[in-house]
């Protein structure tokens, strides 16, 4: 395929570029590409970016079907420009043993529209024997540090300790002072930590400090948390989740983190349930692979970060943390993983149009930053248009 008139940002600058497609792969990256019979894409002058990365997402599959499964999750990333995910443990039942990855990993084979990697969970009853059995199975292996939605709190601390030390990488859900344990942890064990979601500006000061001494850890925000804080809960009761919305100011200090290199990503935290659920009784979590992009480039527009460094944080750390090759970058070799953006766009996020199981999205109304148009994985056209081809090539990464 040969991707026509299409911004790209080679070097830190912007030129319009054609690009050439070649068994998944990206070959040529260069003015006027002349290829007979080659198949046509027009983007028209349309920004062309690396798919998104979504290193944090709960697609619910098995046991919670009813509010996502790879299909619908999938499809949420195809329209959202996310053309891989990596999916957490906390599914009934969790994924904590060998035999349940395996089984998760059988299953969503020709269900996924995009690509894929698997975590881990790391159990209260210390599974690090099959934490060591699978590491390079999975992604990373995931611990919850603080209660959250699931039942997959580990608070032993010399479990926590074997958890860390036969992994290659930990995800935490670690929250306050637990963040500074998991960058100890970390030190002590000399495993890399990758933290999500970090919400507050304490929090990021932990890490802006564990970096200055050198140590391998990482750290995520969400879209949520950069764009609402406890102001809009009151006006929107839907919008809670772990970490809960913190204030105005905390959003300053992590869009602070980000530019100066304390953040290393944005995760979503995908956590979908049904409208009929959050509305019945307290239930955290907000679904957001859909609109991550969407909302994300509102930071473009607003001049808060440039479009080259949004796709570092969005596509090309996420790859290098979790050991993703040839995804993340448009260059020559690497997967052809690509989302056309219109960034003139004047369009609103509609809750009508969300395609999640869950029914709902908490940016209903919220102007885009950037409209999605196309969304290619490995070459093949999953999402043009506001159309879904609906062949499911999403494929693992590990
Ligand atoms: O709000 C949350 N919901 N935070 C989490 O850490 C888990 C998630 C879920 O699975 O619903
Ligand atoms: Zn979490
Ligand atoms: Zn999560």
């Amino acid at each position: 395929m040969l991707i026509k008139n299409g911004l790209v940002v080679v070097d830190g600058e912007i030129k319009f570029k054609d690009i050439l497609i070649e068994n998944e792969k990206i070959v040529e990256i260069s003015d006027e590409i002349i290829k007979d019979g080659e198949k046509i894409l027009d983007a028209k002058g349309h920004y062309i970016i690396p798919g998104i990365i979504d290193p944090h997402v709960h697609m619910r599959d098995p046991g919670l079907t009813h509010k996502e499964d790879f299909e619908t999750g999938s499809k949420a990333c195809a329209k959202g420009g996310v053309t891989t995910f990596f999916d957490m443990p906390n599914t009934i039942p969790n994924t904590i043993t060998e035999e349940e990855l395996l089984k998760k990993k059988k299953d969503a084979i020709g269900r996924s529209y995009v690509d894929y990697g698997f975590y881990f969970g790391g159990s209260k009853l210390d599974n690090s024997t099959e934490v060591e059995k699978v590491k390079d199975l999975v992604v990373a292996t995931k611990v919850f540090m603080n209660v959250s939605t699931g039942n997959m709190l580990v608070e032993d601390e010399k479990i926590l300790e074997n958890i860390f030390k036969v992994s290659k990488l930990v995800g935490v859900h670690a929250e306050g002072e637990m963040v500074q344990k998991a960058i100890e942890l970390s030190e002590k064990t000399g495993t890399p930590v990758y933290l999500c979601h970090l919400s507050t500006k304490e929090e990021v000061e932990m890490v802006r400090n564990g970096k200055k001494k050198g140590l391998k850890i990482y750290g995520e925000v969400t879209p949520h948390h950069l764009f609402l804080n406890e102001k809009d809960v009151l006006k929107n009761s839907l919008l809670r989740m772990k970490p809960e919305l913190k204030t105005k100011e905390d959003n300053e200090a992590l869009w602070e983190g980000i530019i100066d290199g304390t953040i290393d990503t944005i995760g979503t935290d995908h956590a979908p349930h049904k409208l009929e659920e959050k509305l019945e009784k307290l239930t955290f979590g907000i679904p957001g692979v859909e609109h991550s992009l969407e909302m994300m480039l509102k930071g473009v527009a607003g001049g808060r970060i440039t479009l080259n460094d949004l796709t570092k944080i969005m596509s090309e750390n996420t790859a290098k943390i979790f050991g993703i090759k040839n995804k993340g970058k448009l260059e020559i070799g690497y997967d052809a993983d690509l989302v056309i953006i219109n960034l003139e766009t004047t369009e609103r996020i509609k809750k009508e149009e969300v395609v999640s199981k869950c029914g709902w999205t908490p940016y209903d109304g919220f102007l885009k930053g950037g409209e999605v148009l196309t969304t290619i994985v490995r070459g093949n056209v999953v999402y043009n248009n506001k159309k879904f081809i609906n062949k499911k090539i999403g494929k693992e990464v590990m």
